[in-house]
């Protein structure tokens, strides 16, 4: 797959079918994670995949109390604005992303692979992303989808440590659960506000330089 259609088309794919995700696909999905930077090779992290069905049943539940503590503490005011104007663009927007999150919250025992991506020393988790998004990139070379979440290390850590043995005297981090599986609907292009709205050149509120309306890659089929 060209680097440009992965880096493009990586989203958050929350819709996923239960088929299992291969062993050696599963494999390359670490090995791709563990060639990532991180603060001076630190590489202090450990990644966790979860396929046993019994033990996803066990997080379910917490997964489905986080949503639902997203949407009534960080995400109140959007989550009114959206149910109080619901055809403005941003409430549409809004909209979306809760019946997709939603649906993670409604079917996580369905989902087939979940990838707990743990952190030492690290409290920005700078030095685990990277890793996390190579390991989403190479899913999506292989077809996998994979959304990243945070919610379950926010609300619900102790439990989910008992659940996995994650020692608690060792200071890890739970810096990220990420959902994988086989997507139920299409890749597509991420919509995202346009590079030159964003950036700056040399001084900060100065013009970038460019302008790029459109993304630059476009597959066919994405
Ligand atoms: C640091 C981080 C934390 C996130 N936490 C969650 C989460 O807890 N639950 C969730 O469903 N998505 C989570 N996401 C996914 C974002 O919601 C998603 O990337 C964003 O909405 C863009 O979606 P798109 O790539 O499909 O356009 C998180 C993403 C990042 C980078």
């Amino acid at each position: 797959m060209d680097v440009f259609e992965a880096l493009y088309t990586t989203r958050a794919m929350r819709r996923v079918k239960p088929d299992p995700v291969p062993m050696d696909v599963q494999a390359q999905i670490l090995d791709a994670a563990v060639r990532a930077p991180s603060g001076g090779n630190s590489q202090g992290w450990r990644f966790l995949l979860v396929d046993d069905r019994a033990i996803i049943g066990k997080i379910a539940p917490l997964y489905k109390d986080s949503v639902e503590k997203l949407w009534s503490t960080v995400y109140v005011d959007r989550y009114q604005a959206a149910l109080a104007d619901p055809s403005a663009a941003s409430s549409i927007t809004m909209q979306r992303m809760v019946s997709s999150v939603q649906w993670v919250a409604d079917n996580f025992a369905e989902i087939p692979l979940l990838l707990f991506g743990m952190t030492q020393g690290d409290t920005s988790g700078g030095s685990i992303w990277p890793a996390l998004w190579n390991a989403q990139l190479a899913a999506r070379a292989h077809g996998v989808g994979s959304a990243p979440t945070s919610i379950l290390g926010f609300f619900h850590p102790d439990e989910v440590y008992d659940i996995l043995g994650i020692p608690k005297d060792e200071q890890w981090i739970m810096a990220a659960m990420i959902t994988m599986g086989y997507p139920k609907g299409k890749w597509g292009v991420a919509d995202r506000r346009p590079a030159h709205e964003v950036s700056y050149r040399n001084q900060w509120g100065n013009d970038i330089g460019f302008e790029q309306s459109e993304p630059m890659w476009r597959g066919t089929d994405a």
